[in-house]
């Protein structure tokens, strides 16, 4: 494998510790920094503040003698030849992206400069930010010579970061200095030459040391474009195929047959084409906003996307309608909730549909027993256990008595609930599940009332007509 170089992250949330685990799992020697003491004692000791598939056997592997974990900015750029930004980028209340956390880690690195670094952007960013960069470098005194700025987007998801990592479908680099390129592509030399596939622990996935992922190498713009245009293309996606739902649910038409026979025209594909109650996370919300506000910035209404936004935001709303259908009143109704995280596979609750599904069914006077298998701790800050909320430890104690049973995420330990101890469980058998994670006819064969998206729903015992 190539010669490892030393690398630092800066920011460890999601993308920054799981880019920084992954980088020393292909050889090279990382330093994370963060500003947050408590979660780098944490890191230290042998913890890991989030839900990630792989992470803490990686972290296990490498955390001596690969990976160090520190509040020193400045010692690791020192030490560093590449420094990766991944601090967050929230959104502010006009809707662009906050960037003062960027702007700070500039600042401090033109501070901390003493010979030639690459400083790679690998948060989310419009348009423009790496130019930014390179200005508040050279503004608190670094010399044009003693760094490029690069951008390396990530395409991470939750929950499978790590695989995503290593096997990516690309490796995006904005470049403008052959310099530059050249220490980007010896970073990624493990990966992009099939390397790191022929290792006996390498984390198992779709590349292969036979086909290896491409490197494609663009404008530093045209990087930062690329992300937020991706983001922006699969939230898309997600609105389309919940609008068709929607007209599939009024014409009695099951979406997930739509969706199969769109999704097999090569053109389209079938990824990204789930009907449910609409993306949330941390990604999706903030992005789709934030390239509607560059295109703002660079004279145009890219009003595509105010729809995207809109269809998704009314998702949640028709699928509370159809809570309150299948229930008639909701006031004094005891509720069993599976899923609260934004999806399956991670704790993370930020922009969770569920959430606010939750909240709306509170307002309304609802009781509700709560589950999610890794999110309840996050969500106790935001619905706070009393009279209306009670968390449970398992989906049973969670349907015992309940009026029904909701589904919001996308659990894989979900779709193979035992069904029939789930409606001895229930008061009532009534599932209504937001993520069509069952069959409807094998539902109503168990003697479920089923309701779901862009599937026609069926009273217990009925079959579906063909
Ligand atoms: C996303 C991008 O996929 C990733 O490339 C980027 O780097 C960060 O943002 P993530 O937010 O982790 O990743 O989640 P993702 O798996 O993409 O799902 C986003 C949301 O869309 C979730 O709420 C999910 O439930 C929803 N979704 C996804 C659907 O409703 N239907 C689908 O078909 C796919």
């Amino acid at each position: 494998m190539t010669q490892p170089l030393v690398i630092a992250v800066v920011g460890s949330g999601y993308v920054g510790l799981v880019s920084a685990a992954c980088f020393a799992e292909i050889g090279h020697r990382v330093i994370c920094v963060d500003n947050d003491e408590e979660k780098v004692r944490l890191l230290n000791d042998g913890g890991i503040p989030i839900h990630e598939e792989y992470l803490p056997e990686m972290l296990g592997r490498h955390r001596v003698g690969n990976i160090e974990f520190t509040t020193d900015l400045h010692g690791a750029i020192k030490q560093a030849q590449a420094v990766f930004i991944a601090v967050g980028t929230p959104q502010s209340d006009a809707g662009d992206a906050d960037l003062s956390y960027v702007d700070a880690v500039a600042t401090a690195i033109a501070r901390s400069i003493d010979g030639y670094k690459v400083i790679v952007e690998k948060s989310t960013v419009p348009v423009y930010t790496n130019e930014w960069i390179r200005r508040i470098l050279e503004r608190n005194g670094a010399s044009k010579e003693a760094f490029d700025v690069v951008s390396n987007p990530e395409f991470l998801r939750e929950g499978t970061g790590v695989t995503d990592f290593l096997h990516p479908n690309r490796i995006v680099i904005g470049v403008e200095s052959e310099r530059a390129a050249k220490v980007m592509r010896q970073i990624y030399e493990p990966l992009t030459s099939g390397a790191y596939y022929d290792l006996p622990h390498a984390v198992p996935g779709s590349r292969s040391a036979a086909s290896p992922p491409p490197l494609m190498k663009m404008s530093t713009k045209a990087a930062e474009m690329t992300k937020h245009a991706t983001n922006a293309f699969l939230a898309m996606k997600i609105s389309f195929i919940n609008a068709v739902a929607n007209l599939c649910d009024a014409a009695g038409v099951n979406v997930e047959e739509v969706a199969a026979g769109v999704g097999m025209d090569e053109r389209i594909g079938p990824k990204f084409l789930r009907a449910g109650i609409g993306y949330g996370g941390s990604c999706f919300p903030k992005d789709v906003a934030a390239f509607r506000w560059v295109a703002e910035q660079l004279g145009h209404q890219f009003d595509l996307l105010a729809e995207v936004e809109k269809i998704n935001c009314e998702q949640k709303k028709l699928f509370f309608r159809k809570i309150r259908s299948a229930l008639w009143t909701l006031r004094g109704k005891r509720l069993a909730v599976f899923g609260l995280a934004f999806k399956g596979g991670t704790d993370d609750i930020r922009e969770s549909p569920a959430i606010e599904i939750v909240q709306m069914l509170l307002k309304e006077g609802c009781c509700v027993n709560l589950f999610d298998p890794a999110a309840m701790e996050r969500a106790k800050a935001i619905l706070e256990p009393g009279s209306q909320v009670a968390y449970v430890s398992d989906i049973y104690e969670a349907a015992k008595g309940a009026h029904a049973a909701l589904f919001l995420s996308d659990w894989q330990e979900f779709a193979s609930v035992d069904l029939d101890r789930l409606r001895q469980e229930l008061r009532h058998p009534i599932v209504i599940d937001g993520r069509n994670l069952f069959d409807p006819e094998l539902m109503s064969g168990k003697g479920f009332t089923y309701v779901s998206v862009g599937r026609p729903s069926l009273a217990a015992g009925v079959k579906a007509p063909h």
